[in-house]
């Protein structure tokens, strides 16, 4: 089945992967840019190497989709314009990454197989450093230039910087081959990192997040005079070109470090040669532990072919070596404290406890706020205010809060009670038998309505730009937003109510109003309403079948029935939504204001909202005992916009594992696929604007974000 499937998509390949692809490229673009060329990172490196994971492995199965300007062959920065460029002597490239040992020895496989002979099976590893990569090029032993890696083809000239850097040599010391381009790292160690900021915010400027960014920051900028005082160090570790002249030519890699060594270099610290691959593993265990003590931040472990004739006949790909590779460690849960649990109220009711933190770094971001799912979850975990706790990012993006650290918990902490009545209306709340999800179930709950309010001018929603929460919350609080429709009444008399609020931005509203009313599809109107169970790719088969809303309003639970991926639930749902007067009042709004689209204006969608969910486009497949049925699980998935695989294949993007998964976990995992837990995985739904629907087999698992 799955073959067939990956025959049919090779040929002509789905209108979603293509989606995809450019969503992927397009973010990846992005964050190139603000990570390399602004030094202003969004996202932490590993978010980012999963989209680029993610990209080539789509690539990899639709080749005819890779465009010549895809971020998979990109190598480095993107060039900064205001310092003078210059092209390498031959080209800088970058590193594949491999997650996991199995990664590796499916990376040392191909290694065999791509060369002819048996390999010489040595390795040097050392650790990864977090920096920036610079080649210095000496001539006759003295420093000529050095360039940053820039685009790999082309650097920017930081010569003079460079000269201010210590442990930069400027001549080299005992006898130097003609020219020697020596390639390394830049990096701030950890300490000085710390004391810079430190100056950063007393001063009051903006500190920088994270030592690599600040070793970024500091190379490129122009007063040398600062720029000493910023302790850079520089670590070399490969070679580019060489002319060895008078010199005996190196052939090992474990020789050249050897050789920098002589020459006054640092390099790398606990740098090894290993003597075989189960050397080069004992190595990656050993290197895990140690990592934070070093004085430089450590994000892996790159491992090189210690033969430089084979690494010659090994070559490159586009981007990166074929001889070497870089074995990243998995983000470690950081310890900090749960500062308070904030009890926060869903469009649907929901009550979903939020944990309050004091801000930690997980994987190069600052994390604040982290989801504690429900109550049974604080319950089970037994997290109390006050605790010490372990943080870390699930699936790369949610923070979640792991387990209290007991052996730091003072003696006065009290078990966790959750609220009885619902922290926005006050209404008792309402906890279903044999159910974890706890409700407001006030329909007149100020909270679900501005929730809902908020939603339908969301990016799940109409996607109304700049229309956010912040804006939304204080017209209600004015009394100017009580239902959908009124957003489309507005005047900028009105908007210049709310705080903050200017002529220019209050028109610019208006104008994406305005631009909403006359373009969004019916599909994303349907979502929009937010009806129980119908979620963007439900909303997209009403919208097939349904001229407009009034079509869909007069539709019976049997006709409904009738249409893929509708079922009795659903359609029960729909007929409830629409037979309620305050609803089929909306619906007479919406058209009296001119927020009608019909079904011929499906196609004009320019964003949909599944194209925000971190499903969309992504294969997915389910395994083992979920507590809910396998086929709700689809129709959730399908519902986000990922597409439901029948077997484990490269392409499989998610495994969701429940109890007494087997044979298929196994094999994702050897594969590399992403393994999600049932709670991740409709965290992920709910994020991507699906309702989750609360059968009675769906026991503690119900979370709303
Ligand atoms: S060896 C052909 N060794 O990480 C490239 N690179 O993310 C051989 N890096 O491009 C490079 N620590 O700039 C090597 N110990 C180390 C390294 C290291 C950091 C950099 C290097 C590479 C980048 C990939």
């Amino acid at each position: 089945m799955a073959d067939a499937i990956q025959d049919e998509q090779e040929q002509v390949p789905p209108a979603a992967v293509q989606e995809r692809i450019n969503i992927l490229t397009q973010e990846l673009d992005r964050h190139n840019f603000l990570y390399h060329t602004l030094d202003s990172p969004e996202i932490s490196d590993e978010a980012f190497d999963v989209m680029l994971r993610e990209l080539r492995e789509l690539e990899a199965a639709w080749p005819s989709l890779r465009k010549p300007w895809s971020p998979t062959l990109r190598i480095g920065a993107q060039l900064l314009e205001n310092l003078p460029k210059k092209a390498h002597r031959s080209k800088m490239y970058s590193l594949d990454n491999v997650f996991s040992l199995e990664e590796w020895r499916e990376f040392y496989a191909r290694m065999q197989r791509s060369f002819e002979q048996p390999l010489p099976c040595k390795f040097f590893c050392d650790p990864k450093l977090d920096g920036l990569a610079v080649e210095l090029v000496y001539i006759d032993g003295v420093l000529e230039e050095a360039l940053t890696r820039g685009d790999g083809t082309t650097g920017e000239v930081i010569t003079e910087a460079c000269r201010t850097i210590a442990t930069v040599p400027l001549k080299l010391q005992g006898q130097a081959p003609k020219l020697i381009c020596v390639r390394g790292e830049v990096v701030m160690y950890k300490q000085a990192f710390a004391e810079l900021n430190a100056t950063q915010a007393a001063l009051n400027r903006k500190e920088f997040a994270n030592p690599r960014n600040a070793a970024a920051g500091s190379l490129r900028q122009l007063d040398l005079s600062v720029l000493k005082e910023r302790k850079l160090h520089f670590l070399a570790y490969s070679l580019g070109q060489v002319e060895w002249g008078t010199v005996e030519p190196v052939t090992q890699h474990s020789v050249l470090m050897e050789q920098f060594k002589s020459y006054g270099f640092l390099t790398p610290p606990m740098g090894q040669l290993c003597a075989n691959v189960s050397d080069v593993e004992a190595y990656l265990h050993k290197l895990e532990p140690l990592r934070e003590q070093f004085p430089m931040e450590i994000d892996g472990c790159v491992i090189k072919l210690d033969d430089l004739e084979a690494q010659a006949a090994l070559g490159f790909t586009a981007r990166a070596p074929r001889f070497a590779v870089a074995f990243k460690y998995p983000t470690k849960a950081q310890e900090t404290r749960l500062e308070r649990i904030e009890v926060q109220v869903g469009r649907t009711g929901v009550l979903t406890p939020v944990a309050i933190l004091q801000p930690v770094q997980v994987g190069g971001v600052t994390v604040q706020r982290a989801t504690l799912h429900n109550a049974t979850e604080i319950a089970q975990k037994d997290l109390r205010v006050g605790d010490y706790v372990l943080v870390q990012r699930a699936g790369e993006v949610i923070p979640e809060v792991v387990a209290p650290v007991l052996e730091k918990r003072s003696a006065d902490l009290v078990p966790y009670v959750f609220p009885k009545t619902c922290p926005a209306c006050g209404s008792p709340v309402f906890q279903e038998e044999g159910q974890t999800v706890i409700r407001c179930e006030n329909v007149a709950c100020p909270a679900v309505r501005s929730q809902k309010l908020c939603y339908f001018v969301s990016k799940a929603g109409l996607d109304v730009q700049g229309f956010g929460e912040k804006w939304v919350l204080q017209l209600i609080d004015k009394g100017l937003l009580t239902s959908p429709a009124d957003f489309f009444t507005l005047t900028l008399p009105d908007l210049l109510q709310a705080d903050r609020m200017g002529e220019l931005l209050g028109s610019k509203l208006l104008d994406a109003l305005a631009t909403a009313k006359t373009s969004v599809s019916l599909k994303q109107l349907i979502t929009a309403l937010g009806i129980l169970h119908v979620g963007p790719q439900t909303a997209q088969t009403l919208a097939e079948h349904f001229t407009d809303l009034d079509a869909l309003q007069a539709a019976t639970s049997e006709s409904l029935q009738q249409l893929a991926d509708v079922g009795p639930q659903v359609a029960q749902s729909i007929v409830h939504f629409f037979g309620t007067p305050a609803n089929r009042e909306l619906v007479a709004r919406f058209k009296e204001v001119g927020l009608w689209p019909t079904s011929a204006s499906t196609e004009n969608t320019a964003k949909s909202a599944e194209a925000h969910s971190q499903l969309h486009a992504k294969t997915i497949l389910f395994t083992g005992t979920l507590s809910f049925p396998r086929n709700v699980a689809e129709r959730y998935a399908t519902n986000a916009g990922a597409i439901v695989l029948s077997s484990v294949s490269k392409r499989l993007n998610y495994l969701v594992v429940g109890a007494k998964a087997g044979s298929k976990l196994t094999k994702a995992q050897a594969l590399g696929v992403k393994i999600l837990d049932e709670q991740t995985f409709l965290a992920m739904i709910r994020e991507a604007g699906v309702d989750v629907e609360e059968s009675p087999k769906m026991q503690n698992k119900l979370i709303d974000l």
